[in-house]
């Protein structure tokens, strides 16, 4: 569209005379992705925020990766496009939720997932990852450890582990819809093709995946297999990836209603509006965030 070229140019205009980095997660819309300076998934965005050149930082993701980004780059301005881009998994638990699990397991420590609330990764002990959950959690001395709030992915990581998991009943809207029934009626369609999962998904649907992975992770198999066709079981905002980096594979989605609305609530007139107007800017309470700093840095040095 004409009207999205301009808004385009005068994002990569902007983009130089604030020296702003762009950063968008795998689920963005195409023309988001296609504007950023990196695309990937959670861990990848974490440590881009903190090692990457640049005063600002446009998120265009959903509220608890900025907040991320804001915490382990307090000097930075991190701006969020869509304001009420929220993840309804991070609102699954609250910081005194949190509290009660820890008096009942005092000796516990609380791994948190990264979709979570800054308030909640100040009462956690460590963060991580769809990408390294497993490391994470094998990381800790403890034999036990409380898991918030993806009941998915504490039961995946389970399997990995010796460890006795304490997982939270949270869940991820999108994922958690995906069923068997979508795994069998794709392979009816696509039969032969290689299963490809996020570990949001439900353990009956990792049961029946081939390899099981964070997005990049999905996106990296995909580029590395010598097979052909895949189905990939995330939301499908990762199949615009897919085709540029592995143009000659074919990806089919798992499930075509796998899509997050509110990974879709980020536009280029609200990434060029973000950069006209330093709003809206992300700001998480000192007090906070330096308790939630400290489960951020941890795991980024597992
Ligand atoms: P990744 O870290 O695998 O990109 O996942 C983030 C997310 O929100 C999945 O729903
Ligand atoms: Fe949250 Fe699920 Fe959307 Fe990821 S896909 S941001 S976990 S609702």
């Amino acid at each position: 569209m004409q009207g999205d070229l301009l808004v385009r140019e005068e994002i990569l205009r902007l983009k130089e005379d604030r020296q702003a980095i762009i950063l968008a997660h795998n689920y963005q819309p195409a023309e988001v992705q296609d504007i950023a300076d990196l695309t990937g998934d959670s861990l990848e965005l974490s440590r881009a925020a903190a090692t990457m050149d640049g005063d600002i930082i446009v998120f265009c993701g959903v509220d608890f990766m900025a907040e991320t980004a804001t915490i382990i780059s307090p000097e930075k301005m991190v701006l969020l496009p869509a304001q009420d881009a929220c993840c309804p998994m991070a609102e699954m638990i609250t910081a005194d939720e949190l509290k009660l699990v820890k008096s009942r397991y005092p000796d516990a420590p609380v791994v948190c997932y990264v979709n979570t609330t800054a308030e909640v990764k100040a009462e956690s002990d460590i963060c991580c990852t769809s990408s390294n959950a497993v490391k994470v959690v094998n990381s800790v001395r403890e034999d036990r450890v409380i898991f918030v709030p993806d009941r998915n992915l504490g039961h995946y990581v389970q399997r990995f582990t010796r460890k006795k998991i304490l997982p939270w009943e949270g869940f991820c809207v999108v994922h958690d819809q995906i069923t068997p029934n979508h795994v069998r009626e794709a392979q009816a369609l696509h039969p032969g093709a290689i299963i490809l999962v996020h570990p949001e998904c439900r353990p009956e649907v990792i049961d029946l995946a081939d390899h099981v992975a964070s997005t990049s992770g999905i996106i990296r198999h995909v580029c590395n297999s010598v097979e052909k066709e895949f189905i990939i079981g995330t939301e499908v905002g990762i199949l615009h990836r897919l085709v540029l980096e592995c143009p000659t594979k074919k990806c089919f989605p798992l499930s075509q209603t796998a899509i997050c609305r509110n990974m879709k609530k980020t536009d280029l007139r609200k990434v060029r509006d973000a950069l006209i107007s330093l709003q809206p800017r992300i700001i998480v309470p000192e007090e906070i965030a330096d308790r939630a700093r400290g489960a951020i840095e941890r795991m980024l040095a597992v």
